[in-house]
């Protein structure tokens, strides 16, 4: 499977953002995006129908031509971890159901899935983001806000990836709420401390075109990972 796992440092620190950025991005340079976000608390509802309002940014963003529930089929309406939300409507999610939402057959495509919460962040009964991440065999894109002590919380990330054999894409430096301090320059932070790409997502800017094309050469480039390996 050809994609990106998209998880972040918190919840709300811009997947869905990033995530909408970069297939749009994708979907410009004719690369068919096929989103995933297999699930999605805090829905509203609308009628008697949950409406995700994550997976719905992905699938409009992506310009995907499939279903809605195809995108995101477990859905809850209390906005609490997906776990506790399954758990209160009387399911009991598995990795295994969240792999096979997140499978389709079309082998040329890009699948672009959106974790829940954080890296460790428990996704169903028996497993956490990072287990789905390494079921799909996805590689991680890592997105932080880029604040006083993301530092800690971006190197925490990165040990735990290297810990489950998750290759790390790039980690992004949000700025979801227009307060990035002017003192910090916490790129040149990370960079100094971990062997990874960092790149600066602006407040409503446009994505980094070096970020779209590290994802698109991760891709297709498995050999060149595996021999800095
Ligand atoms: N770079 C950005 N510029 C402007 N608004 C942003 C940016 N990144 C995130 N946001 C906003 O911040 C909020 C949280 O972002 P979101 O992508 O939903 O986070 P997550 O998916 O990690 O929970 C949303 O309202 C989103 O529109
Ligand atoms: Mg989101």
């Amino acid at each position: 499977m050809q994609g990106v796992f998209i998880t972040g440092t918190d919840t709300g620190v811009g997947k869905t953002q990033i995530g909408v950025l970069l297939a749009k991005a994708l979907s410009r340079k004719n690369i068919k995006v096929i989103p995933r976000k297999p699930v999605e608390s805090g829905c509203k509802i609308i009628g008697s129908t949950l409406i995700p309002a994550d997976a719905l940014a992905l699938k409009q963003a992506a310009g995907y031509k499939g279903e809605l529930r195809e995108v995101c089929p477990y859905r809850f309406a209390p906005p609490v971890s997906p776990v506790r939300a399954a758990q209160m409507a009387n399911k009991a999610l598995t990795t295994e159901q969240l792999v096979k939402a997140c499978q389709h057959e079309d082998g040329h495509g890009f699948t672009l899935v959106e974790g829940a919460g954080g890296l460790y962040s428990p996704m169903s009964e028996d497993g956490l983001n990072a287990d789905l991440a390494m079921a799909l065999k996805l590689p991680v894109l890592l997105v932080a806000e880029d604040k006083l002590g993301v530092l800690n919380q971006v190197l925490l990330n990165a040990e735990a990836l290297d810990m489950c054999g998750l290759s790390l894409v790039g980690i992004v430096l949000n700025n979801p709420n227009n307060s990035r301090d002017r003192y910090m320059d916490n790129a040149a932070d990370i960079k100094a401390r971990l062997d990874c790409a960092v790149f600066k997502q602006n407040y409503c800017g446009n994505i980094s075109d070096d970020l779209v094309s590290k994802v698109i050469a991760v891709q297709t480039s498995p050999v060149s990972e595996l021999l800095v390996l």
